[in-house]
């Protein structure tokens, strides 16, 4: 029987590229993001191919919006084996200058979303004694991120809450996948309030389509956390060996 496959952010970038992923591999799919034209034309088209796939549009920074997409799961009989809790974004200046709800829309998309979906769908996978999530962090995950404060501690929580769980479900069938990509060239640029040349003037961009293969062989075997690419990796690596203050000063210089 195949699998069902529930991604955030699943209308572009990384996430688009894991739907094409798990599509190829004949699963069930459940979408969700905010533009239902989108979404219902990729389900249309993934239908077309043999494939069940069905959509859930909503604001995930919106409170109501992962019990209303788990009661829809239910409704449609659909047992989330693999869930992926994609959909993120950032914003880019310092934080005294930034759009307070902005940061705040930041926290319940980037954290309390991740943290609710994880919180609905997990007990489920544990009864079955089988399942897989994927969080996306970052290489934002290892370090403070001034000019990007919020972002950064978002994804920071992403690492360690995904860490955590990787322990405590050890045994139970359950596997947690903290998937940490760098800098990729998806739509990210224009959400955090950045230029995307810019952005490429200053990091080697990476294409969503190898971020998301890596994750995806990262999620089949378990692997707790998975950064993607050597350059970072030796930034992950590299912050632990510096004094915090200098891992201040050199992000910040990156970032300015
Ligand atoms: N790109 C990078 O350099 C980079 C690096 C490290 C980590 N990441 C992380 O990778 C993940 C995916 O980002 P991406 O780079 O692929 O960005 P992207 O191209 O902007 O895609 C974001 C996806 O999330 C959806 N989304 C955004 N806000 C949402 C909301 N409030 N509710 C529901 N869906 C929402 C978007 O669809 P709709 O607009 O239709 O809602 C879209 O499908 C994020 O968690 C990001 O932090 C990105």
């Amino acid at each position: 029987m195949s699998q069902t496959v529930l991604i955030t952010g699943a209308t572009g970038g990384i996430g688009l590229e894991f739907v094409k992923i798990f599509a190829s591999n004949k699963a069930t799919l459940l979408l969700v993001a905010r533009n239902e034209l989108r979404l219902r034309r990729m389900c249309e088209k993934l239908r077309a191919r043999g494939l069940r796939a069905e959509y859930f549009a909503c604001d995930l920074a919106d409170p109501d919006s992962p019990a209303g997409i788990a009661a829809y799961a239910e409704r449609e009989g659909l047992a989330v084996d693999i869930l992926i809790n994609n959909a993120g974004f950032g914003d880019y200046g310092p934080f005294a200058e930034a759009n307070l709800q902005k940061q705040l829309d930041m926290i319940d998309l980037n954290v309390r979303a991740l943290t609710e979906m994880t919180g609905l769908f997990l007990p489920g996978m544990i009864a079955r004694g089988s399942g897989k999530i994927l969080n996306v962090g970052s290489i934002a995950s290892f370090e403070p991120g001034p000019m990007m404060s919020v972002y950064y501690a978002t994804k920071a929580y992403v690492l360690s809450f995904s860490e955590a769980l990787t322990r405590e479900l050890k045994g139970t069938g359950v596997t947690v996948t903290c998937l940490c990509p760098g800098p990729t060239n998806t739509g990210f640029t224009t959400g955090a309030g950045m230029t995307q040349k810019r952005f490429a003037d200053i990091f080697s961009l990476t294409g969503p389509a190898a971020v998301a293969s890596y994750g995806y062989k990262a999620l089949m075997r378990g692997q707790a956390v998975a950064i993607h690419g050597l350059p970072s990796k030796i930034g992950a690596f590299g912050v632990r060996l510096l004094p915090r203050k200098a891992v201040r000063e050199l992000v910040y210089r990156l970032q300015k």
